[in-house]
């Protein structure tokens, strides 16, 4: 079996990119290695150190493209029995300041990644990870203020947000994001293609690459046991339902083995309410488990940041039998693991 992991040198794709390989799958990832800060291509070459041999026996391929490009897309997924789509621009605020790349890459490229899988394999299954941000703001949730953290007053909101909570992107990544989720799944009604759309809360772990707009547990657990300073953006009380990526590396496997039960059907992925901490929480237990005091400043929220968001697993739980398996505390703690070898 081929699998193709655009973005694959990333945190995810690495990170799903090595548990393949190690079950004995042929790889290829496709990246163009663009994230800032320019520290993917360590994924890359721990990959390539690891997995030598299967790179030398082509088992394990790199080919650097941009998902931009249509016609390199075409010759990039030709063969592949599994695609997943995870290469983006992925931070809001980048989104804000370039919404032009943000369009380019996350709807214009995810588009080229379809339309080229299409005609080159139309087979494949084809699983894209989309955001919880296409529900935007959630203004009209009422929440109720704690000491530590939000919570969700409404009842009907006990288990988190479902997928069929009302679609309302806020930010041009949350636009782009939607627009290329609508059309993973229309090419399934449409064409028949085996897509299948994860909307992702926020996930962790080994091999993320945290900037201060993006991966938040590893930039506050890196900038804590470092003594650095961290900036909090709004009153620190924002919720998460956190998801290490074992367990999103175990979904993506489990939702394409049962391709037949998951195409053309979009999941909410994420911890859950169990796994929901806040910015001030986590810092808090940080904290304790390192015995290294957070130094913090506050500033103003910024736009498109739900004040709660827990995904509502149930239906993956369902169709596909998965569910967060790592706890929120053992996550963390794996994480000031690997923060404090990097
Ligand atoms: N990490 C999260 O918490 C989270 C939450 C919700 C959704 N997602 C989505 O999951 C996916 C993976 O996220 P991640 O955390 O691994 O991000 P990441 O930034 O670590 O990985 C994305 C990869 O895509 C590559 N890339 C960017 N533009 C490209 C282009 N034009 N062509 C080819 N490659 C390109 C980057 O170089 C990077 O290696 C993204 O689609 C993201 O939007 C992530």
């Amino acid at each position: 079996m081929l699998f193709a992991i655009t973005g694959g040198a990333g945190f995810v794709g690495s990170n799903l990119a090595e548990r393949l390989l190690s079950e004995g799958h042929n790889v290829r990832i496709i990246d163009d290695l663009s994230r800032p800060g320019g520290k993917v291509v360590d994924n890359l070459n721990y990959l390539r150190k690891k997995f030598a041999s299967e790179m030398s026996s082509k088992k394990f391929e790199f080919v650097k493209s941009s998902v931009a490009n249509f016609e390199e897309m075409k010759k990039n997924l030709a063969g592949a029995d599994v695609i997943y789509h995870l290469a983006a621009q992925t931070a809001v605020t980048t989104s804000i300041k370039d919404p032009v790349h943000d369009f380019a890459t996350n709807a214009a490229g995810s588009f080229n990644v379809l339309e080229a899988a299409r005609q080159v394999a139309d087979n494949a299954a084809l699983l894209y990870t989309s955001t919880n941000k296409v529900y935007g703001n959630m203004q009209n949730v009422k929440l109720d203020e704690k000491q530590t953290r939000y919570e969700f007053a409404d009842s009907r909101y006990k288990l988190g947000i479902s997928e069929d909570f009302h679609i309302d992107p806020e930010s041009p990544y949350g636009c782009s994001k939607y627009a290329a989720d609508s059309y993973f799944l229309d090419y399934h009604r449409t064409y028949g293609m085996k897509t299948v759309v994860f909307r992702c809360s926020c996930m962790y772990g080994e091999m993320q690459k945290s900037l201060e707009d993006q991966g938040w547990i590893s930039w506050l657990v890196g900038r804590i046991i470092n003594g650095k300073k961290i900036t909090i953006y709004g009153d620190g009380k924002q919720i998460r339902d956190i998801l290490h990526i074992a367990d999103v590396t175990e979904a993506v496997s489990e939702a394409t083995k049962k391709i037949s039960a998951t195409a053309g059907q979009v999941f909410n992925i994420g911890g859950g309410e169990d796994n929901s901490i806040s910015l001030l929480e986590l810092m808090s237990f940080v904290q304790k488990e390192t015995g290294k005091k957070s130094l913090y400043e506050f500033a103003d929220w910024r736009l498109a940041d739900q004040k709660v968001y827990i995904s509502n697993t149930e239906k993956a739980k369902k169709i596909f039998g998965w569910q967060p398996g790592i706890s929120k505390e053992e996550g963390i703690r794996r994480q000031i693991k690997w923060e404090s070898t990097q």
